[in-house]
């Protein structure tokens, strides 16, 4: 797939089979597990492999997808932030996951920006992008107050937990970091 979306620091490229040891190396860090699997345990590696599988299947289903972030830097993989839309979801949300050695650069805002952007100008009907966060998770909540989302009211029920919709309108978000 020929996407490539570029910022300061980093290069986004759709997720790839390449990416997955990255990916499920990235997921073995407590840190990253605490809000990412069904009970905030680390999972086995068999079933990350399960999930990566997913995140590259959702591409073949929807089109569209999980973006890998690599630092230009130095060419590393980073993480992943993107689009995605698994059935059941309440909206098209843009999620994000960095490896944790590389947390606290703003990495995760610098690509969530991107990703956004790139969402609005594919789905030019789309009139929001949300993002589903664990009311405990201030790291996220930081990233979403960095790419203009705020907190809608909702609420989306998954895995047991009640998740805070944070969300982004089009217009007001373009006008803003477009
Ligand atoms: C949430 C996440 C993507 C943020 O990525 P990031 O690139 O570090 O983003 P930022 O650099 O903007 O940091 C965001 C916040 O994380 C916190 N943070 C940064 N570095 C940290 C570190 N080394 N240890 C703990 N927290 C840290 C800070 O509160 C920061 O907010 P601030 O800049 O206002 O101080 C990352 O923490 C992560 O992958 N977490 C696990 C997966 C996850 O929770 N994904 C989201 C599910 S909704």
């Amino acid at each position: 797939m020929s996407i490539r979306l570029e910022t300061e620091r980093l290069v986004l490229r759709p997720m790839e089979a390449r990416d997955v040891e990255s990916h499920v190396e990235m997921m073995q860090d407590p840190g990253m597990a605490a809000y990412l699997t069904p009970d905030g345990k680390v999972r086995p590696r068999m079933d990350e492999w399960r999930g990566a599988a997913m995140l590259l299947g959702h591409w073949q289903i929807r089109g569209f997808g999980f973006f890998s972030v690599e630092e230009k830097a130095t060419g590393d993989w980073v993480g992943r932030v993107g689009p995605w839309k698994p059935e059941g979801w309440p909206a098209l949300e843009c999620g994000w996951g960095i490896r944790k050695e590389h947390w606290g650069k703003g990495y995760a805002p610098e690509a969530a920006i991107a990703s956004v952007r790139w969402i609005f100008d594919q789905f030019p009907d789309l009139p929001r992008v949300i993002s589903l966060i664990d009311p405990e998770n201030a790291n996220s909540q930081a990233v979403a107050k960095k790419i203009g989302e705020e907190k809608s009211g909702e609420v989306f029920e998954l895995w047991g937990l009640r998740l805070d919709v944070w969300s982004a309108g089009r217009k007001d978000w373009l006008a803003r970091f477009g």
